[in-house]
Parts: structure tokens; C-alpha cells; sequence
């Protein structure tokens, strides 16, 4: 599935994000990522979903220093109040901070209690983490863990992937096109990407997108600061890559060894 992540938004580009996420909104991508971090995403935001609240799965996010059993409440309320809206359908810890997961969770059962998050869950989480976050209150709780994950960064597929099947948690992935680096035309794996995509009818960016969404259980939350990023990004959710261009891909954009830690972007 294919939603839109949203990033730092300044003045000048305000109107053309906007109109990216009402265009991605039109054509499916309902699932909407941002977070109290992203300077005034959160009110892009709420613009451009204003009067579409229904349409949205909506996600922000608490930064770990405000992840305090007190502070996610008041976060949250923040968040809400700059999105427009009275609920959150997703909320994340960004990040593994400092203060207990525990309370991180018990303020988040409370938000769930009251109506102003449906689900919840974690972000950049490793193994370990979500192992102690399982047993800290998330057992059956944890909706999703938002994590790196591109053609050049497949680490999670490793251990982080298998563990969030095994337990019911989506994985979404953030940074799909690699922030800013996406693979080059010119490259091996750029020219495997182009080759794959003049088959379809499509793009590489959507055949890349394919490849990161090919199993039920991953999401991908690209961004788009134009309805033409935003409409291409949608067309590869209708696109469907064989088991011989799936492995292209694995064999030119290799998952690599698995790294001590688990990269962030
Ligand atoms: N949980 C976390 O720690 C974390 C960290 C980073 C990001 N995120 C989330 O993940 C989302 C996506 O990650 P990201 O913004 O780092 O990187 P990304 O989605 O991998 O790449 C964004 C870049 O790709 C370009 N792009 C998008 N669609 C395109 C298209 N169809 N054709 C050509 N260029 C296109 C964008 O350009 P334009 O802007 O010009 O369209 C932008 O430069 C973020 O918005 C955020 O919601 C989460």
C-alpha cells in the first residue's frame, strides 16, 4: 500500500504541497505520515485535508524528549490542534528516547481511551527494541514500526521484517526513494530499473516503489511536493512486477550484510 510522507514545508512551496496531497488523496494514497518534528507539516497538513477528514489515515508523531507519560498527552493534543482534527488514526514514537516506553504506552492508551488516536505504535524501532517494547505494554498494541527502507537501504529485511510479520505489525516504509538519493539512470541498478519499467508502461521511481510494497504487510510513505510526483507515486500502486523482475532487482540492489545498528535517515 502507498500513502505520502510529508517533510519540512516552507512558505513558498505551501500551495504546491498542498495540492500534491489532495491529488494523491484523489487517487488512493489516503494514509498521510507526518509528525510534531517536521516544522509545519502538521499545519500543511490539516489545509490540505480539510474537509476530507474521513478519506485520511491520518499518523503524526511524538519526538522521544516529549515522550513522557504527561508529555505524549500534551504532544498529541498539540498535534491535533495543528492538523485540524480530533483524532489521529495512527500515532508513533518517533524514536527510542529516554523515557520508558512504559510510560510512552500508558499515554498512549490513554490518547486510545479517549478517542484521539485509534492505533499506535513506533518508528526506527530494531529488534531489540520492539522485543522490550512488546513486553513494556505493546504486546498486541503495536500497529506499525516506521522504519529506512529503500533499494540501497534494505537492512530491515534482515530481522526488523520478519520479527513485525511474525507479530502482526505492518512495517512502513519511510524514505522509499532514498530522501534524496535516488538511484541514478546511468547506474547498474538504474539501467535494471528503467528495463523493468519501459515493460509496464511505467517508471523506475514506480517500479522501485513495487519492489518495496511487493508483500502485504509493507507500506510505503513516499513524498511528493507536486500533483505530478504525487500521481506517478500513485501509478505504482497498479503495477505488478514478476518473480523474474523481482529478482532482478534483489540482485542489482542487494540487501548487503546485516548492520550492527539499524541505519535512520
Ligand atoms: N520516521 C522517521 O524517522 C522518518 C524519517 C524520514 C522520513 N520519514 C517520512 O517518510 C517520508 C518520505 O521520506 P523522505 O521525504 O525522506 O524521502 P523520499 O520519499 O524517499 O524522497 C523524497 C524525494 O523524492 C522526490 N520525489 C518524490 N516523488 C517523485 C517523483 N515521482 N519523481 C521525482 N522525484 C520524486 C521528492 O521531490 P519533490 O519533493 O520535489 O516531489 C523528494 O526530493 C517523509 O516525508 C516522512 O513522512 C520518516
Amino acid at each position: 500500500m502507498i500513502g505520502q510522507g510529508t517533510w519540512y514545508i516552507d512558505d513558498a512551496h505551501r500551495p504546491t504541497a498542498i495540492a500534491a496531497l489532495r491529488c494523491g488523496l484523489d487517487l488512493g494514497m489516503t494514509h498521510i505520515d507526518t509528525a510534531e518534528m517536521y516544522g509545519d507539516a502538521e499545519i500543511v497538513v490539516g489545509e490540505a485535508i480539510a474537509g476530507r477528514r474521513d478519506e485520511v489515515f491520518l499518523v503524526s508523531k511524538v519526538v522521544p524528549s516529549n515522550a513522557s507519560r504527561a508529555g505524549t498527552v500534551v504532544a498529541c493534543e498539540r498535534s491535533l490542534t495543528r492538523l485540524r482534527t480530533d483524532r489521529l488514526d495512527g500515532y508513533l514514537l518517533h524514536w527510542r528516547g529516554s523515557h520508558p516506553l512504559e510510560e510512552t504506552f500508558a499515554a498512549f492508551e490513554h490518547l486510545r481511551e479517549q478517542g484521539k488516536i485509534l492505533s499506535w505504535g513506533v518508528s526506527n524501532f530494531d529488534v531489540p527494541d520492539l522485543e522490550e517494547a512488546w513486553k513494556a505494554g505493546g504486546q498486541d498494541r503495536i500497529a506499525c514500526n516506521q522504519v529506512l527502507y529503500n533499494l540501497e537501504q534494505r537492512a530491515i529485511e534482515h530481522s526488523v521484517l520478519p520479527w513485525c510479520e511474525a507479530h502482526g505489525v505492518a512495517t512502513v516504509a519511510y524514505s522509499p526513494f532514498g530522501h534524496r538519493n535516488f538511484p541514478d539512470a546511468g547506474s547498474p541498478g538504474g539501467r535494471v530499473l528503467a528495463e523493468i519499467a519501459a515493460n509496464h508502461q511505467a517508471t523506475a521511481r514506480q517500479v522501485a516503489l513495487q519492489f518495496l510494497v511487493r508483500q502485504q504487510s509493507l507500506f510505503a510513505i513516499p513524498k511528493a511536493s507536486t500533483p505530478l510526483h504525487a500521481t506517478e507515486n500513485a501509478g505504482a500502486g497498479l503495477l505488478r512486477l514478476t518473480d523474474d523482475e523481482l529478482r532482478r532487482i534483489d540482485s542489482v540492489f542487494p540487501r548487503g550484510p546485516m548492520p550492527e545498528r539499524l541505519p535512520m535517515l
